[in-house]
């Protein structure tokens, strides 16, 4: 059985590589759901539908558990999967997100107790970010931004051109006006990363930004290590397969530049 790791488009890579590192030893496959991306501006019926059907495609190509590296779907699907779905689909197979350790990991970050969030419409409309921390961390205040041509310009490889600096600035300027105390910023989107140098150009220097990958490869890598009757039944040839909505070759040659490696691709039919 393999690790499933899930993504509307490209965003998911920068998960995958840091998880890949981490746990070099796991077999996975990614899908990106390019096809159908963003999923940020789509309401919660759209997205969980969506979502539900990755699911189901990577449960039928043996994965043990899927990981929701999609701050969007993960906001707005991985409740209702969790506690509807699963038991029904899948009692003994797991589908986790990346919000829950995203948050545990702001307690020993922040020092003025007010963190930024940057993040898609559908992340920033659902409010987990704030309630979720409300739960764990009382004294801790989310500021959210959301920035909805982020993920367009980085599907469409527009990320490093010069019209990109405007949107960055744009909405990050718009982040520190609503509050000067931040001194943490969350790319609350796993596509972010991918840009990371440009919003570095535009975020105060004391402000520490946080990237999902590591937190959220240290968790999967904790969870394993408590579950071992998930961790026994995913196999360990170090193998990565990758799966794509949208056509195999337009993947390929996006997904090689971002991991700066050549990988191989497949297309995937889901119909919607
Ligand atoms: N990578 C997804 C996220 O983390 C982007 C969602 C989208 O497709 O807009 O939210």
């Amino acid at each position: 059985m393999k690790i499933g790791i899930f993504d509307s488009g490209y965003g998911g890579l920068t998960i995958l590589n840091k998880i890949r590192q981490r746990l070099p030893q796991y077999d996975y496959i990614y899908l990106g759901d390019n096809a159908r991306t963003p999923y940020g501006t789509r309401s919660f019926d759209v997205v969980y539908a969506y979502t539900l059907q990755c699911v189901e495609k990577l449960f039928e190509r043996d994965c043990q558990m899927v990981i929701l590296a999609c701050n969007t779907a993960s906001a707005k699907a991985l409740r209702t999967i969790q506690q509807n779905d699963l038991p029904r689909l899948a009692p003994e197979r797991r589908v986790l997100g990346v919000i829950r350790p995203t948050i545990e990991s702001l307690g020993r970050l922040t020092h003025t107790r007010t963190v930024g969030l940057v993040a898609t419409e559908g992340t920033v409309r659902s409010g987990s970010y704030p309630l979720e921390t409300a739960k764990l961390y009382p004294d801790i205040r989310v500021v959210s931004q959301a920035c909805p041509m982020w993920v367009p310009l980085i599907e469409n490889n527009e990320h490093n051109s010069d019209g990109a600096d405007y949107f960055v600035k744009k909405y990050l300027d718009a982040l520190f006006r609503q509050n000067a105390d931040i001194d943490t910023l969350i790319l609350g989107c796993t596509h972010y990363p991918l840009m990371l140098n440009k919003i570095r150009r535009y975020t105060p220097q004391n402000v520490t930004i946080v990237t999902q990958g590591d937190i959220v490869a240290d968790s999967l890598a904790d969870y394993l290590q408590r579950h071992p009757e998930q961790r026994n039944r995913c196999s360990t040839n170090g193998s990565c397969k990758y799966l794509t909505t949208e056509s195999a070759e337009k993947f390929c040659t996006a997904a090689t530049s971002f991991l700066h490696q050549h990988i191989e691709a497949e297309h995937i039919a889901i119909n919607a």
